[in-house]
């Protein structure tokens, strides 16, 4: 596939890595469809940049999912690229989270990306058409967790799990890449504004603008999702410190094998997946 003519949709385009990919996909020669809940912004983004039109959509809000499917479908003459990026962060312990501010973090972040992901993916296959859809989760799913970013980091956890199945499920005209970056210079510190919560304390908030400041560049993180799903790279990676964490989830689950369950002859007995072979065909034989 190449970029150039190609038909896009970036959720979150009206900011940061969003905006950023966005910026790059119409340089590169493709036409974009600007998704973000905040739809002013969309919009003014998509005026400034030829070739992009702007739309709301609270991917959290299946339907509206649904609708910027059918907008996109009817402004681009279908669909080639799907960067399913919108993400919100809320700061603070796990331990006084509520189930609300539970509720909303993964509303967005797990939900959203399940429906941008469900909803455009059939419709490709529906069109019979190939396509690529992106979704960004970060170095939190990889095993990185850092001070107050319990629901993120449990948000991105699960996107991982999501993206590996529909990667079992999809055909292959659907590719699909889980992109996973770190530090990024944007505005996600501000995610409240979009939410049904207070602002932020004016200390904390300057925290984390002052951390979120010192990241990549946008350009930079929106060059590296692109490059890799025009590669086809299942995983995207762009911060080389996020190995570490990756690296030490490993070694914890090899320890723990090594010390509980170490293999024997008859390790596969119970691989689930052997097991369910084995049933259908017995299935099947009885049927026969
Ligand atoms: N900035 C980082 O360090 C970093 C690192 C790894 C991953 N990420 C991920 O990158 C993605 C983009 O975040 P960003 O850092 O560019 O932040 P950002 O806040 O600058 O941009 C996010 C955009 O998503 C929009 N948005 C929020 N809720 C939405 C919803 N319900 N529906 C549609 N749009 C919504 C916001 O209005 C905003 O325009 C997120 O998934 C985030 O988790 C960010």
């Amino acid at each position: 596939m190449d970029i150039k003519g190609s038909r896009a949709v970036v959720t979150g385009g009206a900011s940061g890595i969003g905006l950023a990919m966005v910026e790059e996909l119409l340089a590169r020669g493709a036409r974009v469809v600007v998704a973000d809940i905040d739809g002013d912004r969309a919009r003014r983004v998509a005026e400034q940049q030829p070739g992009a039109s702007g739309a709301r959509c609270d991917v959290s809000v299946h339907a509206e999912v649904e609708a910027l499917c059918d907008h996109a479908y009817r402004e681009l003459g279908g669909v080639d690229l799907v960067f399913a990026n919108a993400g919100v962060n809320l700061s603070g312990p796990l331990l006084k989270a509520t189930p609300q501010e539970l509720d909303w973090v993964f509303g967005v972040n797990v939900r959203g990306i399940w429906s941008t992901l469900s909803i455009f993916a059939n419709r490709m296959i529906e069109a019979g058409h190939p396509g690529r859809i992106c979704v960004t989760a970060s170095e939190h799913a990889l095993g990185l967790q850092h001070l107050g970013a319990g629901l993120y980091t449990a948000s991105k956890q699960a996107v991982l799990g999501l993206a590996d199945v529909f990667a079992a499920e999809l055909p292959p005209s659907v590719g699909l890449s889980v992109f996973c970056p770190g530090l990024v210079a944007t505005e996600l510190h501000l995610s409240r504004r979009h939410s049904p919560f207070p602002p932020a304390d004016p200390a904390d908030l300057a925290f984390s603008a002052a951390i979120l400041a010192r990241g990549m560049p946008a350009s930079e993180a929106a060059r590296a999702a692109i490059d890799g799903v025009m590669r086809g790279d299942p995983l995207i990676v762009s911060h080389s410190t996020s190995v570490t964490a990756a690296r030490k989830r490993a070694e914890q689950v090899e320890a723990a094998f090594a010390a509980q369950a170490p293999w024997t002859d008859h390790g596969e007995r119970y691989n689930v997946n052997n097991v369910i072979a084995a049933v259908m065909s017995e299935n099947e034989a009885r049927k026969a």
